[in-house]
């Protein structure tokens, strides 16, 4: 039995594809509100442990309108570039409600966060000796490196022994020289050790190595265990979810145990980016061509690899709904189609292989889970225009809460 998304959610609330489509142009991602604030929530409510914050990662998705809801939903952030920085301030995010996770940057990107008083987290011995004579006397955060890492894919795997990112646990003692020589206080630990996983295990694991490693260090305020956290992308062929409460109560027992120790009910935190936004957003696209090319069949749409680039650099799947006269097709029966974009690279395939219900010219195709990683890593590739992005509201009306480009942005920098 297939599931489908949109129905089992009520994701669209009596609006339709094609409504939405014809209003507002194609491709477009349509956001739910209420998924939305239901992550957050879910998040917010994971760890039954009495000071957990939950900080957003919001390069998964940095739309203004869902900042201000993730920031009503009592959400921090933290941030990766001046620019994000930027946009948390606008979104109305306090500089202590903001954790800048930085590296390999400049001096002046550095000043930057420090200049607003935002929290600062280096991750290596060369930054945070920056970081000290920028900011002699100051507060800073240290990312290790646990030696293990996660992930779905290699190129998103961010700890263990094959990546540019922290300070191997080993370098603890020159941490701590460079930290003395610049009079600076260490007031937090933070790690991440990959995106997407979907048994809480090697998480766990991450978090016992690196508490191990906060015993070490006296007066920590925080420490911060990064993102990861896994979404079912497979939910048509019946993918579970996360279970969070088992893993959520795990968590928390390691936690306390570890204050216990520490001596003092320190706080911790999470950097979640995939989690709260990906479950939001359909992005609709149109199909334009059907046509076989030798002994492949197309599928010729508009949703290139500038819109969603997550099929094309990880392989990754996104389940794929077809639309026909405002309607779900959900033909069991089907056929084996390559559903591929308007870009000129031959890499430009949204789904491979995939059986699919017979699709027409002219339907609607909603890819599922397009919320996270995917507006974000948008780009004007072939001087495409991106999208825009509309929100269902709880109530079921829709706000536009960013255009599409013009043809005129192309040129604004000109
Ligand atoms: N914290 C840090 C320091 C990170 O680098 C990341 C993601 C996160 C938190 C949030 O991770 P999440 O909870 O979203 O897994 N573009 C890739 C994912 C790249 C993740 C990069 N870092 C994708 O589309 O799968």
């Amino acid at each position: 039995m297939t599931v489908y998304f949109s129905e089992t959610t009520d994701f669209y609330k009596g609006n339709t594809p094609d409504m939405l489509l014809s209003k507002y142009g194609s491709p477009l991602f349509i956001y739910s509100e209420e998924i939305f604030r239901n992550r957050c929530r879910e998040m917010t409510g994971m760890v039954p442990y009495e000071k957990f914050q939950v900080t957003y990662s919001i390069k998964a998705n940095s739309n203004l309108t869902l900042l201000k809801i993730a920031h009503e939903e009592g959400l921090h952030a933290d941030a990766m570039s001046p620019g994000e920085i930027y946009v948390l301030e606008k979104a109305g995010f306090s500089p202590e409600e903001i954790f800048y996770i930085s590296n390999n940057v400049s001096d002046e990107e550095m000043l930057f966060a420090i200049e607003r008083g935002i929290a600062v987290s280096v991750d290596s011995l060369s930054q945070l000796e920056k970081f000290g004579k920028l900011n002699p006397g100051g507060d800073v955060s240290v990312r290790f490196n646990p030696g293990l890492g996660a992930g779905h894919h290699k190129k998103v795997v961010t700890a263990g022994k094959e990546t540019k990112f922290g300070i191997n646990l080993d370098k603890a003692d020159q941490v701590k020289e460079i930290l003395k020589k610049h009079k600076l206080k260490l007031v937090g630990i933070n790690q991440h050790i990959g995106s997407l996983f979907m048994d809480g295990e090697n998480y766990l694991q991450g978090v016992r190595s690196v508490l191990e490693t906060a015993s070490q260090f006296k007066d920590l305020e925080f420490v911060d265990f990064g993102g990861g956290f896994g979404i079912p992308y497979r939910k048509q062929e019946g993918q579970q979810r996360l279970e969070l409460e088992s893993f959520g109560n795990e968590f928390a027992k390691i936690l306390n145990e570890w204050t216990d120790s520490y001596g003092s009910k320190i706080l911790f935190r999470s950097e979640p980016g995939r989690y709260i936004s990906a479950e939001s957003c359909i992005l609709l696209g149109t199909v334009h061509v059907r046509k076989s090319n030798y002994d492949r069949l197309y599928i010729g749409t508009d949703l290139g690899f500038n819109t969603l680039i997550r099929p094309a650099m990880y392989d990754s799947h996104h389940d794929i709904e077809v639309y026909r006269q405002g309607k779900l097709v959900k033909e069991e029966a089907g056929e084996t189609v390559d559903i591929v974009g308007n870009i000129c690279e031959t890499g430009d395939i949204m789904a491979h292989e995939r059986l699919m219900p017979i699709i027409n010219e002219g339907d609607i195709l909603g890819v599922m889970d397009a919320g996270a990683y995917g507006y974000s890593m948008s780009s004007n590739y072939n001087n495409r225009l991106r999208p825009a992005e509309v929100l269902i509201r709880t109530d079921g009306s829709v706000n536009l809460i960013r255009r599409r480009d013009t043809l005129e942005d192309l040129l604004k920098n000109f």
